[in-house]
């Protein structure tokens, strides 16, 4: 396999409840580097520019409000399968359906409030890191 990159986001439940220490200990041990990380509040604009892909999905609406909420930690992480490995480690979007020992599994309240993000894909990882970081910034 290859050293990827995806863009990871502990979303505004997580560091409401003080999950941000547990969720980075889970990325160390599954054996990823952070290239770069830093912590922001988005503006509903910004939530809504890169959840763009889901504009005129009925959770829009109620996702980019949630995603704009509160601070939010945004990461780049890599590792051999970076992108695969990362929504692995994270589990199904939806809580009830994630496997036992992932994040959304031991950590998520509801489908929304699933506490982390992941890119899906080698382009949407593109994009999602550059909404974020600059080149400088992925030393
Ligand atoms: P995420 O992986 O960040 O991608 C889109 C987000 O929309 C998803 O996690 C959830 O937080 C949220 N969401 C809310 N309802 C749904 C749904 N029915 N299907 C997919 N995503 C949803």
């Amino acid at each position: 396999m290859a050293i990827e990159q995806t863009l990871s986001i502990i979303k505004p439940d997580a560091v409401q409840r003080n999950l941000e220490g547990e969720i980075l200990a889970r990325i160390h041990r599954a054996g990823f580097r952070i290239v770069a990380i830093k912590s922001l509040r988005l503006t509903k604009t910004e939530a809504e520019g890169f959840y763009a892909v889901h504009r005129g999905k009925g959770f829009f609406e109620d996702l980019t409000t949630f995603m704009s909420s509160g601070k939010v930690i945004v990461m780049v992480l890599e590792a051999d399968g970076a992108i695969l490995k990362w929504r692995d480690t994270m589990g199904a979007t939806n809580p009830a359906n994630a496997a036992p020992g992932t994040i959304r599994r031991d950590l998520a309240e509801s489908i929304q409030n699933n506490c982390v993000h992941g890119s899906d894909a080698p382009e949407t990882a593109a994009f999602e890191i550059g909404y974020f970081f600059s080149g400088h910034e992925l030393l």
